[in-house]
This record gives structure tokens, C-alpha cells and sequence, in this order.
């Protein structure tokens, strides 16, 4: 598999705070690749060494088989990037700012095709202090895309947008993705991440603590797969002893946990025959989200616990 980005033992400190803290992981090309982790982890750290905007104290990063810290004007032709919290001239418009940045890339771009591919043409005349939170992302992301690049840095590029624009920016980020170029996000939205990338890495506090794709990390750190039963609580030790699998109560529901088919439809025949009350059943599955939550919540644990080289893959 050919990396877009490889990162080995990369390093960065701030005085006495490690911001990033011995982390390794690769990217490849063409993949969507989602980096998570709560507030202060290290992701936009990280995310701007990769750009070239600063750099390590140490390891190595390579993007597109270049150092960006060595090599960044080259590669600032050939990366597009949307930082956290874009700003921009209040007074150009996001036409202005398009052919902008054309011109400092000496590219020809069409305003037109970019602002109507993130849906923001009715505003291409509009100043940027006029428009909305929502709207400089869009612009950001259509700035991102000015000079055609092989990789894009996406630094949490829907945070604030209404959930119609952020299901627009996913459209954007799956059609990246389908051109062949690579993506780098970071996002607090465990679901898109789940939805979006094909591989994901979880930092936290400067470690990276879990790598994979959304499956793997769902599979390896996530509980059981449960058939949840809404009735009599009572039903639990004998459903226990006479199925002889693993029910515990959750959130005032019986759960079961089951490993194959055969095992839930052994419990619906067991509720069918025990004369215990109950109105509905369903499946459930531990989300990207909740594996989130707890690998982050109390991570040195589960770094221990769950994954001696704190790595999935
Ligand atoms: N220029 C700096 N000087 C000192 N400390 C810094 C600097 N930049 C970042 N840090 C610290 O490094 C750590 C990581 O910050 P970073 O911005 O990479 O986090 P993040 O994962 O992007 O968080 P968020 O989700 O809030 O954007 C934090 O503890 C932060 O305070
Ligand atoms: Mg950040």
C-alpha cells in the first residue's frame, strides 16, 4: 500500500507540556483517514507539522514522500488545507478570495464550480464578514481545493454546521475520496467519523491509543453485540441459567449478549415460552462513539488493558 503520510516517533513539546508524544502512524494513499481525541490531545499539532507550519522536536513525518518541515513550499502545491477556526479578509468575497488564491498558486480555478460544489454560490458576492459560521467553513473547504491537491488537511471542517451542511461537506469529502485523493480529517463527530473514514487513529493526551478501520476498533474495544428485551427485570437469572448466556440489566433493559444468530433466536424462543412480559426487542451494538468513551475515558487502562502495543492493526 503507497502512504500519502508516514509518521515515526513524532515528537512535539511545548516547555514542559508533550503535545504530541511518540506517536507513529500511517496514512495511504487514497484513504479517508480520521484523527480523533478529545480537546487538547494533540491533533491540531500534529495536523500542522504534517502542513509544514511548524515543526517537530522529534521524529520523522514524510507527506508525499517529502519532509514538510524541509520541503514545504513544494508541498504546499500539492496539499490543501482548512485550519480550525478559518479566518479570512472580512472585506473580499468568496469569489475574491477564490481567484485569490488561483493566482497565488498559479492555477486557473473556476469560482463558480467550487462555491456551487460546497453550496455556497448564492453567496459568492456576499463579504466574509457577512456570512454565517457555517458558510466560511464552506468557503475554507472550497479554498482547500483551489489548487487541485493530492491531500487534504481537514481540520475539523464541520464543526458548527447545521446538519444539512455538515451531510453537504460529507458529500464533498466522499467525492475527494472517490477522485483518489487522500484526506486527513479531524472531527469531534464520532459518527461521521464512523461514516467517512476508512481507517481512524484515536489520540489522546499525545498517544495515540487505538488505530483501524471504524470495524476493527468497534470489534477489538467495543462490548458484545446485545439482544435487548423491554419487560420484567425479574427474567434475568433464569433467562441466565436456562440459555446459559451472559444478561446483565441496561439502561432498565434486559440485555443478552449474543456471539451468532442462532444465539437471539434461542432467546426470543426462551421470552416466548417463559410467560415473562415484554413489549419490544432489538439489537444493539457498541458505536464508534461509545468505544470513544470509554477507551478515552480512562485510557492508560485500557491502553493496558485492552491493547498491549496500543495499536489494533
Ligand atoms: N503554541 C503552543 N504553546 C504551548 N502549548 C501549546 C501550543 N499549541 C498547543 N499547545 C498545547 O498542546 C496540546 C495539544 O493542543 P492541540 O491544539 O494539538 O489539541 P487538539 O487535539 O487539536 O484539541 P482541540 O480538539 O481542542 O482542537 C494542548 O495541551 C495545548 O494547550
Ligand atoms: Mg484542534
Amino acid at each position: 500500500m503507497n502512504a500519502a503520510i508516514e509518521v515515526t516517533k513524532l515528537e512535539k513539546r511545548y516547555g514542559a507540556v508533550r503535545a504530541v508524544d511518540g506517536i507513529d502512524f500511517e496514512v495511504h494513499a487514497g484513504e479517508v483517514f480520521a484523527f480523533l481525541g478529545p480537546n487538547g490531545a494533540g491533533k491540531t499539532t500534529t495536523v500542522e507539522i504534517l502542513e509544514g507550519i511548524r515543526p517537530g522536536s522529534s521524529g520523522q513525518v514524510r507527506v508525499l514522500g517529502k519532509d514538510p518541515w524541509v520541503h514545504g513550499r513544494e508541498l504546499q502545491r500539492l496539499i490543501g488545507v482548512i485550519p480550525q477556526d478559518f479566518h479570512f479578509f472580512p472585506k473580499l468575497s468568496p469569489r475574491e478570495a477564490i481567484d485569490l488564491y488561483a493566482a497565488l498558486f498559479g492555477v486557473s480555478a473556476s469560482a463558480r464550480n467550487l462555491l456551487q460544489r460546497v453550496e455556497l454560490d448564492d453567496k459568492a458576492d456576499a463579504m466574509f464578514d457577512t456570512l454565517s459560521g457555517g458558510q466560511k467553513q464552506k468557503l475554507g473547504l472550497a479554498l482547500a481545493l483551489v489548487n487541485d491537491p493530492k491531500v487534504c488537511f481537514l481540520d475539523e471542517p464541520t464543526t458548527g454546521l447545521d446538519p444539512r451542511a455538515r451531510r453537504a461537506i460529507w458529500s464533498v469529502i466522499r467525492s475527494l475520496k472517490a477522485e483518489g485523493r487522500t484526506v486527513f480529517l479531524t472531527t469531534h463527530y464520532l459518527e461521521e467519523a464512523q461514516l467517512l473514514a476508512d481507517r481512524i487513529a484515536i489520540i489522546n493526551l499525545g498517544k495515540i491509543i487505538a488505530t483501524g478501520t471504524p470495524g476493527d476498533i468497534i470489534h477489538t474495544y467495543g462490548r458484545p453485540e446485545r439482544l435487548r428485551i423491554d419487560g420484567d427485570p425479574r427474567m434475568v437469572d433464569r433467562l441466565q441459567r436456562e440459555v446459559g448466556l451472559p444478561v446483565l440489566l441496561e439502561d432498565g433493559a434486559v440485555a443478552v449478549e449474543i456471539r451468532g444468530k442462532g444465539d437471539a433466536v434461542k432467546v426470543l424462543n426462551w421470552l416466548d415460552t417463559s410467560g415473562f412480559a415484554y413489549s419490544s426487542f432489538r439489537t444493539s451494538q457498541d458505536t464508534l462513539e461509545d468505544v470513544f468513551l470509554r477507551l478515552v475515558g480512562s485510557s492508560d487502562q485500557a491502553t493496558l488493558e485492552l491493547s498491549p502495543e496500543g495499536d489494533v492493526t
